[in-house]
């Protein structure tokens, strides 16, 4: 069975770095991946090696949310709530390798709490009904937090991850998040500490262990991988020997 993943975390702490490593994590041992980028700045396509702004995301195609919504696009007007989205998936995800996809799907623009629009109704419908192949595991790379998506990202969910980086404004929102995480249902949330220096993760680790957070993961600090992003590489190929123990032993513990 595969599994259903969220990486979460503040804007930069490295979500989307994090997705792209561990679907080299499950697909290095047999697993078929599907990414699904939910981020309003979408760049998981590079980070898999597709050309930047290949694929608009799906939410930013007007004619696909009119067409499967109804919606005129006008503020406040009608729209189906529960779109037909069974033959997105087939349609719209790009094949990165044999085992890895992707699904570009973008974020739900919240104009304020409780906002529901033509976007929102076509997403939820779209993650609450994503139907894996036997041993397809899914990986969300989602924007800050979960809210948005409601029950559709977090229902079913196997684990959630938290990305944080060496710094206490990324744990304030990683303290967010683990705060929200029991009243959505969300069973195993585990974190990951990312862009550590050499040095900084006992002391990370004591600050965070005073606050009831264990690091499960470390991704260290790695100049490889800052200058890929720089150079437009992709970083599906990289390999950190800690980071994939660690994930395996979270992946193997659930
Ligand atoms: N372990 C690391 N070592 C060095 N650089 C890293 C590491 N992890 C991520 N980065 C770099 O940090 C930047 C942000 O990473 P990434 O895009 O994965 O974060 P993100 O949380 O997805 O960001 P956003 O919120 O913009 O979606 C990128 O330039 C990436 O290459
Ligand atoms: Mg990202």
């Amino acid at each position: 069975m595969g599994l259903k993943i969220a990486v979460a975390g503040k804007g930069g702490s490295g979500k989307t770095t994090v997705s792209v490593l561990l679907a080299r994590v499950l697909s290095n041992n047999g697993g078929k991946v599907l990414l699904v980028d939910l981020d309003s700045d979408p760049n998981l396509g590079p980070a898999l090696g597709l050309p930047a702004g290949g694929a608009s995301p799906l939410v930013t195609r007007k004619d696909l949310i009119a067409e499967r919504t109804g919606s005129t696009g006008e503020p406040g007007g009608m729209f189906i709530l529960n779109p037909k989205v069974a033959d997105i998936l087939g349609k719209y995800s790009l094949k990165v390798s044999d085992a890895v996809s992707l699904l570009p799907v973008g974020t739900i623009e919240t104009a304020g709490e409780g906002c529901f629009c033509p976007q929102t109704a076509f997403v939820r419908a779209l993650l609450g009904r994503l139907v894996l192949s036997k041993d397809e595991s899914v990986i969300l790379d989602l924007e800050a937090g979960l809210e948005a998506f409601g029950r559709s990202a977090v229902e079913g969910l196997d684990l959630l991850l938290i990305v944080i980086e060496a710094g206490m404004r990324s744990v304030d929102t990683a303290r967010r998040i683990l705060g929200m995480a029991p009243a959505m249902g969300i069973r195993n949330v585990r974190v990951v500490a990312n862009k550590v220096r050499p040095g900084r993760l006992a002391f990370l680790k004591e600050k965070l262990r005073a606050e009831g957070i264990p690091i499960d993961i470390v991704l260290p600090y790695s100049d490889e991988l800052a200058r890929r992003d720089l150079e437009g590489r992709p970083v599906l190929d990289y390999a950190d020997a800690g980071f994939e123990r660690e994930a395996e032993a979270v992946l193997g513990n659930l």
